[in-house]
């Protein structure tokens, strides 16, 4: 299996918290590609952090970050958001679409920041991630308009639009119910499937449960991976 992600000795801290243990301590991860893996452990362990690490958003305090073979650590700021833009598709419990857009509008918004994407292809590539999430009928809607669940595949094809390698999620059924939350896994898994790499971080057993692979953190270590 190709390797797609390597932490190596991985360690963050906060300033506001110096006198606390840091955050995440020697953090050793290779995540190959084509696999689902959960992040489990308790609140407070540092899954969100390590994920925003993972995604790009955050970076670490010492240590390296491989994508394929480029040490991320060492671009600007700005290489660093064309790599997300361009390779990562995020998926949050709060759906964080924009409620004054359209769902085609917050669906083609990804592809404005990505300059392989023509701007003439914009829509047709946001209405063939709509559909790929089955809702092409909803893209006039408004966010306020949708259910909980048809909120979240909104968010799914707007993390799809760029078409990323890997797809992270932190507690995306955390605020659907247990059908709809199921239905949205099996969705993902799906997209797993067609070649992207899923990281998911979640406390319901069952979502973790229906990963390949299962990394629990404590108090920012991870203490079980299998
Ligand atoms: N920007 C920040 N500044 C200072 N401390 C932070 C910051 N972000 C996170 N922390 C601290 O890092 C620790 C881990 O937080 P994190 O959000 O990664 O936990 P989590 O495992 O995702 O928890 P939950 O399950 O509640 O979402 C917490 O003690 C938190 O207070
Ligand atoms: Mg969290």
């Amino acid at each position: 299996m190709n390797t797609l992600i390597a932490l190596q000795q991985v360690d963050k801290s906060f300033q506001q918290a110096a006198n606390d243990s840091p955050v995440l301590q020697d953090i050793e991860l290779t995540i190959h590609d084509g696999e689902s893996i959960a992040i489990v452990g308790p609140s407070g362990s540092g899954k969100s952090t390590l994920l925003s690490i993972i995604g790009l958003l955050d970076e670490p305090s010492s240590g390296t970050y491989l994508l394929r073979t480029q040490d991320v650590t060492q671009l600007t700021r700005q290489q660093k958001s064309s790599v997300r833009n361009e390779h990562i598709g995020w998926i949050f419990q709060n759906f964080n679409l924009i409620a004054s857009m359209t769902v085609l509008e917050n669906v083609v918004q990804p592809m404005r920041f990505n300059p392989s994407v023509a701007s003439s292809d914009y829509v047709a590539r946001a209405e063939q991630a709509l559909a790929q999430v089955g809702l092409s009928d909803k893209k006039n809607s408004t966010p306020d308009q949708l259910s909980g669940g048809q909120q979240q595949r909104v968010a799914i094809a707007r993390a799809l639009v760029n078409k990323p390698s890997l797809i992270l999620a932190d507690e995306p059924t955390g605020n659907l119910d247990q059908k709809t939350g199921e239905e949205i896994m099996a969705l993902l898994h799906s997209l797993c499937q067609q070649g992207s790499t899923l990281v998911v971080v979640t406390h319901d057993e069952k979502v973790a449960a229906s990963c390949q692979r299962r990394i629990e953190i404590l108090d920012g270590r991870i203490v079980n991976d299998h």
